[in-house]
């Protein structure tokens, strides 16, 4: 029998969280639909306004206008059940998009891509829960060490994810060479360690969501063993039906092979996991693909230089233009075999 997650006064029937995944392959119908079944469904705020009217000509309020959307929409879709926004530490305009989350309704706010040194500032009077992504001890001592000393707050829960994981990876290209997994959970074990001591100063618990190549139910059962409160799931959520992404963004997955999964270098400084399409191809042997138009969605990119332009690669996955896209994956999206409903995903990992 599996425990509920409770994050403060907050209780999910299934610790089960659905990872954050951008550019719009998680807004509000897959959110919603994961909620709605008892996990933790997460929207996605990179460039969520990317559909949106003014989009290539205002930074700002599209995303802001999508954000509103979204999460009442997941909300609303979730029949009462909780939903929460992963932003990118990267990005630009961070404290608007939290504020414009807590004005909206979410119910906690998880950051990863960087370390979200400034969250309990932007989220300050609010009891919006807050929740950090980390993939080292040395990150999670700097981000828990930081909040205490200068915001006198502890996060509300911690995801610790892998190596396994898609989209951008918290590790330095040489460690996502041979990866022994098993060898990882001494890593989240230590950082469960630096966790302890701000649950007693703050006499509160912290629990622990452990993320990355989690796709089957034995998989999810170890890091639960291992003393993980919930589990932070994501590609196994992308094809299904109620996933935001085009059909054929779907299919990619369906269609691949493990030796098409392969380490990408991202624009974002960090590396990330991708299927290995025509687009990164073309990338490799061009050696750089110069964007189109620059959104100026994170401070770290300068776009005269950029190997290729994120956003546009994600926004064409996201619409179907797969041979133009950078496809964002976990490593094990080569598994999946069929579309699937939100509701088989989750029996599939619970029953
Ligand atoms: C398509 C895709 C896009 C992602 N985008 C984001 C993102 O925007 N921000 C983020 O923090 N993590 C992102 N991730 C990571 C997931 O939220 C999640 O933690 C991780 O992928 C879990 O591993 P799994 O995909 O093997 O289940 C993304 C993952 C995928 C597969």
């Amino acid at each position: 029998m599996l425990k509920p997650l409770k994050i403060g006064n907050l209780e999910a029937k299934l610790p089960i969280v659905q990872g954050g995944m951008g550019v719009g392959v998680s807004r509000s119908s897959l959110a919603g639909a994961v909620a709605k079944e008892g996990g933790i469904g997460v929207i996605s705020a990179a460039q969520i306004g990317y559909d949106e009217p003014d989009w290539d000509t205002n930074q700002l309020e599209p995303h802001m206008r999508a954000l509103d959307k979204h999460i009442k929409r997941a909300k609303e879709i979730s029949d009462g059940g909780i939903i929460g926004v992963n932003i990118m530490a990267v990005t630009n305009h961070y404290e608007e998009y939290v504020k414009q989350c807590i004005k909206s309704g979410a119910d906690m706010i998880i950051t990863g891509a960087g370390l979200p040194m400034e969250l309990p500032q932007a989220a300050a009077g609010s009891d919006i829960k807050l929740v950090p992504i980390v993939s080292s001890k040395k990150a999670a001592n700097i981000i828990l060490k930081r909040w205490d000393k200068k915001h006198q707050i502890a996060p509300d829960a911690v995801v610790i994810e892998g190596p396994l994981a898609g989209g951008h990876l918290g590790f330095k290209p040489k460690e996502l060479v041979d990866i022994d997994i098993c060898a990882y959970d001494d890593e989240i074990k230590k950082i469960m360690e630096v966790v302890k001591p701000y649950e007693e100063k703050y006499e509160k618990h912290i629990p622990i969501i452990v993320g990355g190549g989690i796709s089957d139910k034995e998989k999810m059962q170890h890091y639960l063993d291992l003393g993980a409160d919930g589990v932070q799931i994501a590609t196994a959520f992308v094809t299904t039906e109620e996933c935001d992404a085009d059909i054929r963004y779907k299919e990619a997955y369906i269609n691949a092979k493990e030796e098409d999964i392969i380490i990408v270098q991202s624009p974002v400084g960090l590396p990330g996991r991708a299927i290995n399409n025509a687009f990164m191809k073309r990338v490799k042997a061009e050696g750089r693909i110069a964007p189109k138009h620059c959104h100026r969605c994170m401070e770290a990119c300068n776009p005269a230089e950029t190997l290729y332009c994120i956003t546009e690669g994600l926004v064409n996955a996201v619409k179907g233009n797969v041979d133009d896209a950078l496809l964002f994956c976990g490593a094990d999206a080569w598994k999946a075999d069929r579309i699937k409903t939100v509701k088989e995903v989750i029996e599939e990992f619970t029953k």
